[in-house]
């Protein structure tokens, strides 16, 4: 039977904020289906594929008809009868076909979509998870996993600073204990939160919503609710999103709950402190996405005990990680499917990343769907970690529960990364 793509259909449905986004339906000629779903930053990279918006007042100018119409129109027409087993010769007709170096004309939502469908149709048309059509014979490892516990900046109307407050359940010897962990460290944090009077819901990736006086008492209260959770010893350790792209340009930091600025070195210094007081042991972003300089010599200070992660410094773009690579900048990368466009070019942003010896985390958006595609990239590609937001609402869940499927699904083979899939 042929895997040939015979018809597309997409529409526009829904995202975990409620905001329009593209989905993309591929049928192979031997009747398979493969559906796509267009993930959704909020805090971009302003190196990243471009989600093409249709502006205007419908929906706060984030309708994607325009998206919709490149994919029916253009795309359509372009990759029926390419087979969809040759995801790079498909990747490479959309890229061709779009033209621009930041997928604009096309849409990068139009692009990733048709993309994940495609992948999403090869694997079911092999009648096989997507983690196994990835992986083929190669052994694989269940990620390790960053969860989010508190939500900030862009994603909590800037109540605090600091993006993400995350944790790592280094310490568990399997993806079930590992969750489990997490679970333990989520609730404990709701209680403390309940307890100080200051729980006030949830932010967009469902951490807690951050009612703190500080940037410092929220990092206070997620290492409390470690201890309340029962685990010591290095077992749980702590990992931030900065996203300092949000509150610095130009070597300069303006963190708005400090109440002052601060130059590239004094802000860097106030990280490093954190460093030195909490049990942290992954940063990403430490500084804006336009200080190179920053990043170095952040690295310089605290790579050697930490993973410095580039997310909006380095766009899931392999030739960003290769110059990262060389000037010692970082040394892990977030690989963000909808930041590079297509599958493809995701992939060799994490081949590159591996070959540079960083660490991979494969990640979510903080606009997300019930699409559980990142679960089996971070294990068919063994990413070795996966980020995906917090402990609660079914878009981020559902990733997380994907991973206890895999793992039983793999049986006694079944290796949970750990600690080891840290570059330090
Ligand atoms: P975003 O946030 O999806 O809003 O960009 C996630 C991140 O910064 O890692
Ligand atoms: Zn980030």
């Amino acid at each position: 039977m042929s895997t040939r793509i015979q018809s597309l259909q997409a529409r526009r449905i829904w995202d975990s904020r409620g905001r329009p986004t593209v989905e993309v339906d591929v049928y192979l000629e031997d009747g398979t289906m493969g559906r796509g779903i267009a993930p959704a930053g909020a805090s971009t990279g302003s190196n990243e594929a471009i989600e093409l918006r249709d502006g205007g007042a419908a929906f706060g100018g984030y309708d994607v008809q325009k998206a919709l119409a490149n994919v029916r129109r253009e795309i359509a027409p372009t990759i029926i009868g390419s087979d969809a087993l040759d995801q790079r010769g498909v990747d490479q007709k959309l890229i061709a076909l779009d033209g621009t170096p930041n997928k604009g004309r096309l849409g990068g939502n139009a692009l990733i979509a048709t993309s994940m469908a495609v992948l999403h149709a090869a694997a079911a048309s092999q009648r096989l998870p997507l983690w196994r059509y990835l992986a083929g014979d190669q052994p694989v490892l269940l990620p390790l996993p960053e969860i989010q516990i508190f939500g900030g900046g862009a994603h909590a109307g800037r109540r605090i600073d600091i993006q993400d407050l995350l944790v790592m359940p280094v310490g568990a010897h399997s993806m079930d204990e590992a969750l489990a962990m997490v679970a333990n460290v989520y609730r404990a944090a709701g209680d403390l939160m309940s307890d100080a009077g200051r729980r006030a819901g949830v932010a967009d990736e469902g951490g807690w919503w951050p009612d703190f006086a500080s940037n410092e008492e929220a990092l206070q209260m997620l290492t409390r609710s470690i201890e309340k959770a029962g685990y010591g010893n290095g077992e749980v350790m702590i990992s931030l999103d900065i996203a300092a792209s949000e509150f610095g340009s130009d070597g300069v930091y303006r963190p708005g709950l400090e109440g002052r600025s601060y130059q590239r070195d004094e802000w860097i210094a106030v990280l490093l402190d954190w460093l030195a007081k909490y049990p942290i042991l992954s940063v990403e972003d430490p500084v804006a996405e336009d200080d190179t300089e920053g990043m170095i010599a952040f690295t310089q200070a605290a790579g050697a005990k930490v993973q410095v992660i580039g997310d909006d410094y380095l766009v899931t773009n392999a030739a960003r990680v290769r110059e990262a690579s060389a000037n010692k900048a970082c040394n892990a990368v977030l690989i963000k499917p909808n930041q590079a466009g297509t599958i493809s070019e995701t992939f060799d942003a994490l081949q590159a990343a591996k070959a540079c010896g960083f660490s991979t985390i494969v990640s979510a958006r903080s606009g997300e769907s019930e699409d559980v595609m990142i679960s089996h990239l971070s294990v068919g590609w063994n990413a070795g970690q996966l980020k995906v937001g917090s402990f609660a609402r079914s878009e981020r869940m559902a990733k997380w529960n994907e991973l206890l499927r895999i793992e039983e699904g793999l049986g006694a083979s079944a290796i949970y990364a750990g600690r080891g899939a840290l570059p330090v």
